[in-house]
């Protein structure tokens, strides 16, 4: 009893920040892989990837927005399944998708191949990712920027913008100060909890919330027990303001074009969880 004390306490003590990133467990696992790619591909979450409605909404508020013709060259980092490349190349842009789940880039490649689509899928870590030519547009979409902590978000933008010509734009979103107001602590413990995510096996899982305020940090840790295995998932999220998000890309030689509140075009509203922002390099 003593150790289960001692257990609980540790699971509900908080972390230091950015303390350890698990973000690859998540993408790769190749049990907890293949419950994203559901999510992913279907229209009912929005755990993954937006659904395919506003996706084709926002495919086309992109052409749109950053000008967009026939051969352009576009490359999407995080691309996932490739829910957006599919579209752009079938539209008649040359694509590129970065990621590092080997699943969600299988499913990618069978799609292509499918449609008879000439996609150029990237496994890597777009952390290390050092193009080997450059591009007209990058994308990088649904909120990736926010799990990543100060020194990942310099290094990818700056591989961004290693990757794009002079002029070149990036269009992402990142969540804002009103989604962080409306996140709370939470404690959970439960036997194969959130519906068998985690793991095919049996296994029981202490979910446990935290936030930074200050930082405007959350996470989300979960801590999963087998009878032959232990490991421990930890989901950071950082919101943020116009501001400082503006001031991380004139930092890394990116230009502002235009702010909205989701990347389907919706005008900008501080009162909303999403901000999107379409900048050039400078
Ligand atoms: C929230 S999903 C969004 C997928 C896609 N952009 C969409 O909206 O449908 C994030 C994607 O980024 C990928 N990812 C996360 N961190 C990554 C990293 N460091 N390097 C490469 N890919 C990464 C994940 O594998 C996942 O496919």
């Amino acid at each position: 009893m003593k150790n289960l004390h001692s257990h609980l306490l540790q699971a509900k003590k908080k972390p230091a920040l950015y303390e350890v990133y698990t973000n690859e467990i998540l993408w790769n696992d190749l049990h907890i892989s293949k419950k994203m790619l559901q999510f992913h591909l279907s229209d009912s979450s929005e755990a993954a990837s937006r659904n395919k409605e506003f996706i084709e909404k926002s495919i086309l508020f992109i052409i749109n927005e950053l000008s967009l013709k026939k051969g352009d060259s576009i490359i999407d980092f995080g691309c996932g399944p490739g829910l957006y490349t599919h579209s752009l190349a079938k539209l008649g842009f040359i694509v590129t998708g970065v990621d590092f789940s080997l699943n969600s880039l299988e499913y990618a490649k069978v799609m292509a191949k499918k449609d008879k689509l000439d996609i150029d899928y990237i496994e890597q870590n777009y952390l290390s990712f050092s193009p080997k030519t450059t591009y007209d547009v990058a994308l990088l979409i649904y909120c990736d920027y926010c799990a990543l902590n100060i020194s990942q978000r310099k290094k990818l933008l700056s591989n961004i913008n290693k990757s794009l010509k002079v002029g070149g734009d990036f269009f992402f979103d990142v969540f804002s100060i009103v989604a962080f107001k409306q996140r709370e602590d939470i404690t959970r413990f439960g036997r194969n909890l959130m519906d068998n995510f985690w793991s095919k096996n049996a296994y029981f899982c202490f979910a446990n919330s935290f936030t930074y305020e200050k930082e405007k940090v959350h996470l989300d840790k979960y801590e999963i027990i087998e009878k032959n295995r232990q490991f421990i998932v930890y989901n950071w999220l950082k919101y943020f303001t116009v501001d400082e998000v503006k001031k991380e890309l004139i930092d890394a030689g990116f230009l502002v074009k235009g702010v909205f509140s989701d990347v389907a075009g919706k005008p900008f509203d501080l009162n909303e969880p999403v901000i999107t922002f379409h900048c050039q390099k400078n």
